[in-house]
């Protein structure tokens, strides 16, 4: 979910407005704004931002306070009721909130119990009403109340209140759910993340866990849940407003695709000097024994960033030879791995605030496990848990479905992988110089892909009423294809699986028909008989073959129905390019079908539930 408020001189409701289209990505189920002048209006509508924008035209808007929710659906339907800021039993109060009280059923039967009537499915409805019976039972303030309330609550919040009887303040608090206050001159702003700020304001102060900020047009108070008072920690931020717009593309997904050959750019630029053998990153060079002696890796993430650990997986094991394993933080977090001290985690995430990582992570690090993050926010929940990092610098990434986090991931991860082995003495100095070459070619490599754009966009008009595609690749390649299945059903909904080529035998090939693509990724690598081997497997079967090859390679052209041909590099190296073909196809496939592909239904960028 998204928050944004405001509280100053300016007029607050445009300023929500846009903070929430800019917020968007993070969910879009429902939205809602509650402005605050002498009274206190809550206005808020199923669906995307803009839906509530036309809404509200004729409305009285005028306020100097006010806040904003955008919403990812967890407790009750996506619909007007259930869409926040939520207003108290009294209607004195309203409340936004982001993530999940777990132990609200308890609260709620408490206040039932006490005759309080719920006007929504919501644990912020339930919560809400806890703060005013507090204030209530108490004869305390808001400020108090709130703070006597979340000391009760078991979950994750970012939660924002109004006050109808305090027109000059805002309140809120966050445990687990990312949280920024900018600071302007006589105003502040506070937002999910810094993109709705930066316009106005490059001054901010980053919220943590069990802090509560008082706004008011000219004052910030920071206190923990003890009432003591924290001193606010100001940064500069890092962020220009170019990046966070869409610069003449249609979608977010398209501008970040074309992105890559700078982003990945960014990410090596002055860590890898392919001349001088050399790669500087500081949080790995200040940890180079813990990460040499690892007996044992173990990547945790979810979604594309589990892919990028996938590929991750092979990379490291044949480069530094560590075993690792792969893990979903989801799966992790809940049973009851086998941690060793001086076991390393790297924790891969683009926002660096998905709830399952956080907690997989939190978990490992008791159990006296090393942390690595490999993350693109700076900043995050995640980079700052972490015991070490690296940043991924692709910029902030808007476009729900992950492209240019995850070429910037490998890219780290790669380089991770090249200092530790070269440090272990695993790898050959020839074999590591030519991979750092290969490594400091890629940006231009991935311009060359690019190239492609409009005839992949060619095939998206041939193959976009397929009902199902298969997607298929081998080592290195094989989580491309798991990514390239994930990418088409997330932006084009239609089915598609990815699988090892060769354990397709076991069980995909029974789905193989004349109607049915498979799309291959199949570059010039170690594996590359024997996936011929398997494209002639699926052709036997009539199945229709679309192959991401390098350039040259005749066998699978004159092989394949359509051929995605990309410049040749290292098989280490390959995934980074090979992906983007996949990453443009499932965009052109989505964006001629009509969808909203930056924000696709009921998906969010960020998942801070878990
Ligand atoms: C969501 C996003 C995906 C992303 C995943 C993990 O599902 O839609 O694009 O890969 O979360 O997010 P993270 O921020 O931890 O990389």
């Amino acid at each position: 979910c998204g928050i944004v408020a405001y509280i100053g001189p300016r007029e607050a409701y445009p300023i929500i407005l846009k903070g929430l289209k800019r917020l968007e990505y993070r969910g879009y189920d429902s939205s809602g704004v509650a402005l605050l002048n002498k009274d206190l209006r809550v206005y808020k509508k199923k669906g995307k931002v803009s839906e509530l924008e036309d809404s509200l035209v004729g409305k009285d808007l005028h306020a100097h306070a006010g806040m904003g929710h955008t919403r990812w659906a967890t407790h009750g339907e996506p619909n007007d009721r259930n869409a926040h800021p939520h207003h108290s039993a009294s209607g004195r109060l309203a409340m936004i909130h982001n993530g999940i009280i777990e132990n609200y059923t308890q609260l709620k039967q408490e206040l039932m119990r006490k005759g309080y009537h719920f006007n929504s499915d919501t644990d912020t409805e339930v919560l809400l009403n806890f703060i005013e019976d507090i204030q209530k039972n108490n004869n305390c303030g808001l400020e108090e109340a709130v703070r006597i309330a979340l000391r009760r609550v078991v979950g994750a919040y970012v939660i924002v209140l109004l006050d109808k009887d305090m027109p000059d303040t805002v309140i809120a608090a966050r445990k687990g759910s990312p949280l920024v206050i900018g600071i302007g001159k006589g105003e502040h702003f506070l937002a999910s993340d810094a993109s709705p700020i930066i316009e106005y304001t490059k001054e901010v102060v980053y919220v943590n866990d069990y802090e509560l900020a008082i706004l008011k047009a000219d004052e910030l108070i920071l206190k923990n849940l003890g009432n003591e008072k924290i001193t606010p920690f100001v940064q500069k931020l890092d962020l220009e407003m170019a990046a966070i717009e869409k610069g003449g593309y249609d979608h977010f997904m398209l501008k970040e695709i074309f992105e890559q050959p700078d982003t990945i750019f960014d990410c090596l630029r002055g860590r890898l000097d392919a001349t001088k053998g050399t790669i500087r990153m500081a949080g790995i060079q200040q940890n180079i024994q813990q990460l040499t002696q690892a007996k044992r890796i173990i990547m945790i993430a979810c979604g594309t960033s589990w892919h990028a650990g996938l590929i991750a997986e092979y990379i490291f094991e044949e480069l530094c030879r560590i075993p690792v394993e792969v893990e979903y933080a989801s799966e992790f977090r809940y049973r009851n791995p086998v941690i060793h001290p001086g076991d390393v985690i790297i924790a891969i995430s683009q926002s660096g605030e998905t709830a399952d990582t956080i907690v997989a992570i939190e978990k490992a690090k008791e159990s006296g496990a090393f942390i690595l993050g490999v993350v693109n926010v700076v900043g995050s929940s995640i980079a700052r848990i972490s015991h070490a990092g690296a940043y991924t610098h692709a910029g902030p990434e808007i476009g729900v479905a992950s492209t240019k986090a995850f070429t910037a991931q490998l890219a780290v991860l790669t380089m991770i992988a090249l200092k530790i082995a070269h440090e272990k003495g695993t790898i050959d100095t020839t074999r590591y110089m030519q991979l750092l070459g290969e490594l400091h070619s890629v940006p231009e490599k991935v311009k060359e892909v690019l190239k492609l754009s409009e005839s992949i966009r060619g095939l998206a008009q041939k193959y976009k009423d397929a009902k199902d595609a298969l997607y298929l690749g081998r080592g290195y390649n094989f989580a491309v294809a798991l990514e390239g299945a994930l990418k088409l059903k997330e932006i084009s909904y239609i089915h598609a699986e990815g699988y090892p080529a060769a354990e397709m035998k076991h069980g995909p090939i029974a789905l193989v028909d004349e109607q049915l693509p498979v799309v291959f990724v199949a570059t010039k690598d170690s594996y590359h008989e024997k996936i011929v081997s398997n494209i002639q497997e699926i052709k036997a079967r009539k199945g229709r073959v679309i192959a991401v090859i390098s350039h040259g390679d005749s066998i699978i052209e004159n092989m394949a129905e359509d051929c995605m041909r990309i410049p040749e590099t290292d098989e280490i190296i390959a995934p980074m390019l090979s992906v983007i073909p996949l990453q443009l196809l499932a965009y052109y496939i989505g964006a001629v079908k009509g969808y909203d592909v930056d924000k696709p239904r009921n998906l969010a960028k960020s998942v801070t539930v878990e």
